[in-house]
């Protein structure tokens, strides 16, 4: 729970109001301007702020997302329910050909897990059970696409074919394999995010060139996911992705055993511990942390990002390396205290202010909580909570945060740190989930 010093009842309130602000009835923007449509892993968090408000909100607001699902089974990372000038790429450059157009790639799978936490507050609802139900399934359809067409050799580990699919668009752990994409012949475009936000805070012309270079690639194989895979120039495993993939799955293993599909349930509880044994071999010894690996080039990404302490999402409480994570975390919060620098603050180029390369996420915090919850680290877990709210008592529910000063990055008035906020001052009541 929160410090005594803030006041409980204000803080509620304006993260309502930001909520509300966003709502468009039945999908929540992230941000005015910045992001004018339905994001999938933005609309899944928000959900847990908005059930605090109205459940059945919440649940439309997850229906909304899956009723966008491709027939193979994936969740696009946007849903452009509305025209809006003000962002690019839009849906004339993806062209996915859905009937609400749709972009053509994925993003962090946070339903299986938010969809536990649904079910577990809304318990009393009579319809609640049977609108899980059918999520559940829809959740379990997008789980199967990721391993069968980001893993086809059946590795247990799943690969991200775009830096946006892991939410964490700049993070330094795609620099290596993104000056790997090549740029010749893409169309000449403009970008809009510069619009909103400081360009000191977004990624690089030579980021978003390659941005483009791969969501044209894709679009020249019409979006076909047997194919996508495979001719990628940019595959990379990243710890942070699948860690989330996994405590997801964990999560949906749980509820079809409460939905009386114990089969289902042991189909995904088997598919976790495999793919749990995968991502343990993602540990860097020299960085001390998890770390990506380039499948393209079968090598080990030497980058220190907080998607690197992710694994906490699924390790047991006895594993080695929570203790080894939970020091990393409490050196990096010693020298920025205002929540989880994305990216080292010891490396070169950690950047307080641009995007994924140094800022802090409420939304990262909240992942890494559930975490540290699981195994028991409550000193940290509380830390964490408080550099939270050090954020929001310094700057507003801003979108991300200098870590080191508490001053707003990106967007404001952000409905997902709004929905953390939310999370945060009412969490003592939800229950701690035990990782086997
Ligand atoms: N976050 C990306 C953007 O900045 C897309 O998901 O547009």
């Amino acid at each position: 729970m929160k410090s005594d010093a803030m006041n409980t009842e204000a803080m509620l309130q304006e993260a309502e109001r930001i909520l509300r602000l966003n709502d468009k009835g039945h999908y929540t923007v992230p941000t005015h301007g910045l992001y004018p449509f339905q994001w999938n892993w933005d609309s899944c968090l928000t959900a847990l702020g908005q059930f605090r408000i109205d459940p059945d909100r919440a649940w439309v607001e997850v229906e909304t997302l899956m009723a966008h699902q491709w027939p193979d089974g994936m969740v696009p990372h946007i849903v452009f329910h509305e025209k809006d000038d003000g962002y690019f790429p839009g849906p004339e450059v993806w062209q996915t050909g859905r009937p609400t157009p749709t972009s053509g790639i994925t993003q962090p799978p946070v339903l299986g897990m938010v969809l536990e936490q649904l079910l577990l507050r809304d318990a009393q609802s009579p319809r609640a059970e049977s609108r899980c139900r059918a999520l559940m399934f829809a959740a379990v359809r997008w789980h199967d696409w990721f391993y069968r067409c980001r893993d086809p050799q059946g590795t247990g580990v799943v690969a991200l074919l775009h830096p946006w699919e892991s939410g964490r668009d700049n993070s330094c752990d795609w620099d290596d394999a993104l000056a790997q994409v090549p740029t010749e012949g893409i169309a000449p475009y403009q970008r809009r995010d510069t619009t909103h936000v400081d360009a000191s805070q977004r990624p690089t012309a030579f980021e978003y060139d390659r941005y483009v270079a791969l969501l044209e690639c894709f679009r020249a194989l019409k979006w076909d996911n047997t194919r996508l895979h495979d001719a990628s120039p940019f595959q990379v495993v990243d710890p942070g992705f699948n860690a989330i993939l996994i405590h997801s799955e964990l999560a949906l293993a749980r509820l079809a055993t409460q939905l009386g599909e114990p089969d289902l349930a042991q189909r995904l509880s088997a598919r976790a511990a495999r793919s749990i044994a995968a991502m343990d071999t993602l540990w860097h010894a020299e960085l001390g942390q998890y770390a990506c690996w380039n499948r393209r080039t079968g090598q080990r990404v030497q980058s220190a990002s907080v998607g690197g302490l992710l694994p906490l999402l699924v390790l047991p409480a006895k594993h080695p390396h929570v203790v080894d994570l939970s020091k990393k975390l409490n050196a990096w919060l010693d020298q920025a205290p205002f929540g989880v620098c994305s990216m080292d603050p010891n490396d070169a180029r950690f950047d307080g202010k641009r995007y994924w390369r140094g800022p802090s996420w409420l939304i990262i915090n909240f992942l890494l909580i559930v975490g540290l919850r699981q195994a028991g680290q409550s000193a940290l877990t509380q830390r964490l909570i408080d550099a939270s709210f050090k954020c929001i008592e310094a700057s507003g529910c801003s979108e991300y945060y200098h870590p080191m000063t508490g001053e707003a990055c990106g967007g404001g008035t952000f409905t997902w740190t709004a929905a953390m906020v939310i999370e945060f001052l009412t969490m003592d009541n939800a229950p701690v989930l035990e990782v086997t």
